[in-house]
């Protein structure tokens, strides 16, 4: 296909209107000319200090179940993977917000597998235990598909915000993904996230088996037209003893400037500097935070869960309550210029 515009001509049009097609897009992701991919970056730094200043906020991670029914083909909590399972009672996650928050915490992401043990009523009482010790403070859920009514509970409990990624916008990439998954379903579930009225948080892996350009530039455009308040992408990590387990890694460059644009087509958006990322890459980091990263999640899981919580092989690992190695990241992230916040930390509109 005949390249239409010049690169620097697309990233100016997405800086001021961040309107692009398909094909545009398709032509940024596969800029391999060093020259163009600093402009985009440039362009996406500008984007981000604009809005968000340099500011990087900090949520607390508590990964409180590896308990899982769904059936990912790339993650390491599929139900079908043979792994010591773990779960936190309703106690121990609102003390550990407890001991977060004593240690300055203003966000907590709670994250699981999709582990039903934690019916509506555990998780409402958990929210809202929450919420009563920690009450200027926002929680977020990470927990998979749930029914509208459910997700309304959570919500009336004191949730504030909701990750959910749709993981792949391309129906055929889903399925061939997610074997016995829902691919309306999901999306569905993410619009009636917005409707009731959370923060809500999409995303997709970078270099997944079968993915195309295309492929990404479809999320992109769903990223557009959904407008969520964060955003989480990170490169595919291959996991043992998973379907995707010999496959290659995503590319930390392609995924760099997959957030780049992502800042241009979503100014607003939260995106976290993904574990996926870091661990592939860690000198990444800084390039990252330039290209819009703006969120950090450090772990404030129990023992860290004794690293049971493995989506993928050689996860990296942010102890997020050590006061020596929050400040070295502190000072770090310092260092290149931004300033790691311990706040809410809500969406700038
Ligand atoms: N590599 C990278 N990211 C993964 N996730 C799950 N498994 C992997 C993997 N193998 C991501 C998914 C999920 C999020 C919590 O972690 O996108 O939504």
């Amino acid at each position: 296909m005949a390249i239409k515009y010049s690169v620097p001509a697309i990233i100016e049009k997405l800086f001021r209107t961040s309107e692009a097609s398909k094909e545009e897009l398709i032509t940024l992701l596969g800029v391999l000319i060093k020259e163009d991919e600093a402009f985009l970056l440039e362009k996406a730094f500008e984007k981000r200090n604009e809005i968000y200043g340099n500011s990087v906020y900090v949520r607390g991670l508590i990964e409180f179940s590896n308990y899982c029914t769904a059936t990912c083909n790339y993650c390491g909590l599929r139900s079908d993977n043979t792994i010591e399972r773990y779960r936190l009672s309703e106690d121990q996650i609102i003390t550990q917000c407890k001991i977060g928050y004593d240690f300055g915490y203003r966000t907590f992401v709670l994250q699981s597998g999709e582990d039903p043990w934690y019916t509506k009523d555990r998780l409402v009482a958990i929210v809202a235990g929450i919420k009563k010790c920690c009450t200027d403070a926002a929680v977020t859920l990470s927990i998979g598909e749930r029914t509208e009514e459910e997700y309304q509970a959570f919500f009336d409990a004191g949730a504030d915000r909701f990750l959910l990624r749709q993981e792949a916008y391309n129906k055929k990439l889903y399925d061939n993904m997610h074997p016995g998954m829902d691919h309306e379903n999901r999306i569905s579930c993410l619009r009636t996230l917005k409707k009731i009225g959370y923060q809500t948080g999409a995303g997709f892996m970078v270099g997944i088996k079968n993915q195309t350009l295309e492929n990404i530039a479809e999320d992109l455009i769903f990223m557009k037209e959904l407008q969520p308040d964060m955003i989480g992408i990170g490169p595919f990590m291959p996991s043992q003893n998973t379907p995707y387990e010999k496959e290659s890694p995503g590319d930390a460059e392609l995924t760099l400037r997959v957030l780049a644009i992502t800042r241009l087509l979503v100014p607003h958006a939260l995106m976290p500097m993904t574990t996926a990322l870091v661990s592939l890459c860690p000198e990444i980091r800084e390039r990252a935070l330039k290209a819009g990263s703006n969120v950090i999640m450090p772990n404030l899981t129990p023992d860290n869960g004794g690293y049971k919580y493995k989506l993928y092989d050689n996860k990296s690992v942010t102890e997020g309550l050590d006061q020596e190695k929050m400040a070295a990241l502190s000072k770090k992230i310092k260092e290149v210029g931004f300033d790691l916040q311990m706040v809410r930390g809500d969406v700038i509109k």
